[in-house]
């Protein structure tokens, strides 16, 4: 992203001290998603920086809620399917479920069963990377059903939560760098 964007997209992100829980700073980007102009700078620029070269994408995976914001407007713009990350208890069995930490808490999150075939790829897409944690289990999970994670794309990453070092070995773009 050109200097001028890149500022534009922080203009817009929202940034709420103490929540969900005191020492977080929480980085809302819903502002973003409502301001047309940043709306569309932002898929672009996701579209441009993607990881991996296009071709060796088969799916855009976004993870429950707000990867679901994110993932599905560049999956279409790339002309790829997308595979719903999704909150644990929200599918019908079966699915393969995965615990893990995020920033702020503990969560579980599931995929079902046999929507990955063996040997898909898989651009894991969301918002935002703070420890990484989400990510990695979004990744774990996509292993376990026989699918391969090429890479990451993020809106934000969180300097000083070591997320993007987690995911290290596989090739990852954030957008923002937000302190
Ligand atoms: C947020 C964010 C990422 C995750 C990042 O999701 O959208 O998915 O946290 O944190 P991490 O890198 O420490 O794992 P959250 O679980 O708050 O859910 P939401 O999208 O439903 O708000
Ligand atoms: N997810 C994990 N950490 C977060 C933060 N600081 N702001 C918004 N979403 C998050």
């Amino acid at each position: 992203v050109g200097e001028q964007d890149a500022q534009y997209l922080v203009s817009k992100i929202r940034t709420i001290p103490g929540f969900p829980k005191e020492g977080i700073v929480f980085r809302d980007f819903l502002p973003l998603m409502a301001d047309a102009k940043a709306f569309s700078i932002m898929i672009d620029a996701l579209e441009k920086t993607l990881p991996v070269p296009v071709d060796d994408i088969d799916y855009i995976a976004g993870l429950e809620a707000r990867g679901f914001l994110v993932g599905p407007p560049l999956a279409a713009r790339l002309g790829k399917g997308f595979l719903a990350v999704r909150k644990a208890g929200k599918l019908p069995p079966e699915t393969l479920k995965e615990n893990y930490s995020l920033e702020y808490g503990d969560a579980a999150i599931e995929i079902e069963q046999g929507i990955i075939r063996p040997g898909d790829t898989v651009l894991v897409v969301d918002d935002l990377v703070a420890t990484g944690g989400t990510a990695q289990a979004a990744t774990d999970l996509i292993r376990r059903a026989g699918g391969q994670v090429v890479g990451f794309s993020f809106v934000m990453e969180l300097v000083g939560t070591d997320g993007m070092k987690k995911l290290g070995e596989l090739p990852t773009t954030s957008l923002l760098t937000m302190p």
